[in-house]
């Protein structure tokens, strides 16, 4: 498989550039034509048609395909010998796995088979929660193969959060394994599951995969394993199924995200655009080579690990290497140890665990051949210069362009990065937009930043048009869509992130401009964690900030106001109290929203009108201590001196 639409300069980036503001359609059209379709799109009108209002965005439309014609039919003649999946296991002492294109190809069409001797149907909702696993890539692709939407949960979310997300999803089956290893941790995935069950309406049949074998309740009638399924099939011979025919238009899958409100929203992806684009991306972005071995860090329950784990690479006939564990099990040395034995060539992972790995200096390192390496990529957060230099010079020897991709959920896969070797970068930037993506800065009032020559400006970063990637919806509730990321400003799409952008048109992203926060890479909503707070009993009131942290990006400071005396009250010490509220938390949403601190407080500060001003509390936060601002609209402004005194 070559790439006939992957920029090889400078010059060439800048041209794509032109002719994709200037004819999108073309431009996609283009590039689309070098995918498999069952049926192509009629006319060069059908590319795309959209209305930022509404919003309605559709590209394609009409056209006929199957996302996973084009990650594994495909590249059965040319590459069906090649490794697909290469797996490491958590242990490092357990055999490591490699899935073909034609093994994957046959083990995908025999569980898409399991799946529909089960019941799904086109267009039901199936969730996966399951560790790292090959099985999970399997089960993501049976899902696509036959038209259902599946919808990944991380393995670190609560039996509550997969609940609600169940619920809002009204999905109707479940994958899952009985646990999960990650690190030194055994997680019982399908207890968790159980305990998400009760009460649920939805589900038909769960299907669980064995991994740990740790015990686990099978319910008859509901519950099945993975394997005897798989059995069946096997047993009859049966290889190979046709797949299903998809609009490009047909949703592909849901993945929740957190937002600004205390819910979790359902980012929906379409098949057609979505497969483009995270193809795209992933060929330009890290100038990927047949042959080449790439190892994303992310775990699939991310969409990190949709677009560079599984789609992104599979559609381009790319190696793509999946990791059970976690960066620092049994050492500090193992994303060296993985590097060393795959002759990784492509490393992406994100500053938060860069930064994590730097505090174990550079003994981890040493004696491990990392000349494999030719890219490297970070993702998730804004980039520090001091870990973007560690990275660059111990990692990649000065040799791996880094790129620092910047993107979201919602968009299906990168917006802006330099593209390895072939764009410039820029420590700490993410730098330049993609081809197709229109990104603009502007100021409050929704007026474009401009800027004079020569000069960086700042504002809220938005993009004026649609890129095949984008989000279509959030699922059951299209209106939410609109509110969240098209009414802000009239005609955009707002990211929620501030930025700047230099002379030169290079973009550095300065983190969230609204309620949420980014914790090692990962989106939490403040409202989220302070309604798992107020779920305590005691709790009367809480506020949630961020604060800078050194190994997370951003850590979880809570401000909450417990009944009676928080110090020693009937329920024991004050930080047996904190411990019970962060057992709340875990149980509400997850262990990963956490706070890193509670303050108890008597009262918080607020304006007359009632409003909280998170201002003040933000800065108390990050260490502040005499420039709050004005506190003279407060109802009370005894109590900022209060919870500066209690400060932590
Ligand atoms: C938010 C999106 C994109 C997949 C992982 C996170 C922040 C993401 C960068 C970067 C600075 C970044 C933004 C964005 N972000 N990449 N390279 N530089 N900030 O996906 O959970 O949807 O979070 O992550 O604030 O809005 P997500």
């Amino acid at each position: 498989m070559s790439y006939p639409y992957q920029i090889k300069s400078f010059e060439e980036y800048k041209a794509a550039y032109q002719k994709s503001i200037e004819d999108p359609a073309g431009f996609w059209e283009d590039i689309a034509n070098h995918f498999t379709w069952k049926k192509k799109w009629a006319s060069k009108e059908d590319v795309l048609r959209w209305n930022f209002k509404e919003p309605t965005v559709e590209w394609f439309k009409g056209a006929k395909m199957n996302i996973t014609e084009n990650c594994l039919d495909r590249h059965l003649a040319e590459r069906g010998n090649q490794p697909a999946i290469i797996w490491e296991a958590n242990d490092p002492e357990y055999p490591s796995r490699i899935l073909t294109y034609k093994k994957l190809h046959e083990k995908v069409c025999q569980f898409a088979h399991v799946l529909k001797n089960n019941g799904v149907q086109k267009g039901d909702r199936v969730c996966i929660y399951m560790g790292m696993i090959p099985r999970l890539a399997i089960a993501v692709l049976a899902c696509a193969r036959i038209g259902a939407v599946h919808s990944v949960i991380f393995g670190g979310f609560s039996a509550q959060s997969i609940a609600d997300r169940l619920e809002d999803a009204q999905a109707t089956f479940i994958i899952t394994c009985d646990g999960a290893y990650r690190g030194a941790k055994d997680i019982p995935l399908k207890s968790v599951i159980d305990d998400a069950l009760i009460g649920n309406k939805t589900i038909k049949k769960v299907i669980v995969a064995t991994r740990t074998r740790t015990a686990v309740s099978m319910i008859k009638g509901r519950d099945v394993w993975w394997e005897d399924e798989v059995q069946h099939i096997e047993d009859k011979g049966i290889t190979y199924i046709e797949a299903e025919e998809m609009d490009a238009e047909d949703p592909l899958f849901i993945l929740y995200t957190s937002g600004s409100t205390g819910k979790p929203k359902g980012v929906v992806h379409t098949c057609g655009g979505y497969m483009i684009y995270a193809n795209y991306t992933f060929v330009n972005v890290f100038q990927y080579q047949p042959g080449q071995i790439h190892f994303c860090t992310a775990d699939v329950g991310w969409i990190t690990g949709h677009s560079y784990v599984v789609y992104g690479p599979l559609s381009a006939g790319a190696t793509t290497l999946m990791f059970e564990g976690v960066p620092t099990f049994p050492d500090a040395g193992r994303f060296w140890d993985i590097v060393d034995k795959f002759k990784v060539n492509i490393l992406y992972t994100a500053p938060t665990a860069i930064r994590s790995l730097m505090g174990f200096g550079l003994g981890p390192l040493q004696g491990k051949d990392l000349s494999s390496l030719k890219v490297l990529g970070t993702v998730g957060e804004p980039i520090n210069e001091e870990a973007w230099h560690w990275y660059d010079e111990n990692v990649g020897k000065k040799k791996c362009p880094i790129v620092d991709t910047w993107w979201q959920t919602e968009t299906g896969a990168c917006l802006i990065s330099n593209m390895a070797g072939i764009t410039p970068a820029k420590p700490s930037w993410a730098t330049l937009p993609m081809p197709g993506v229109q990104m603009v800065l502007v100021d409050e009032n929704g007026k474009e930043v401009e800027g004079e020559a020569g000069q960086t400006v700042s504002g809220n970063l938005c993009v004026k048009a649609p890129w095949p990637g984008i989000l279509r919806t959030t699922w059951g509730d299209h209106e939410r869509c609109r509110t969240n990321y098209f009414a802000t400003y009239d005609n955009m799409y707002f990211t929620g992130d501030g930025a700047l952008r230099d002379k030169d048109g290079n973009y550095r992203i300065t983190g969230r401009v609204d309620d949420v926060l980014n914790v090692s890479g990962h989106r939490i909503g403040t409202a989220e964690v302070e309604n798992a707070i107020n779920m305590h009993a005691g709790v009367v009131e809480s506020a949630v900030v961020g604060y800078p942290h050194e190994v997370k990006g951003q850590g979880i400071y809570a401000y909450v106001i417990y009944q009676g005396s928080h110090a020693q009250n009937t329920h024991g010490s004050g930080d047996l109290v904190r411990k019970d509220i962060l057992q709340t938390v875990t149980r509400m949403i997850g262990a990963i929203a956490k706070p890193d601190k509670i303050q108890f407080v008597s009262g918080l500060p607020k304006t007359r009108s009632g409003k909280i001003m998170r201002r003040i509390l933000r800065k108390i936060a990050e260490g502040e201590t005499e420039n709050l601002g004005d506190t003279s609209t407060l109802l009370d402004p005894a109590v900022v001196d209060e919870i500066l005194n209690g400060r932590i």
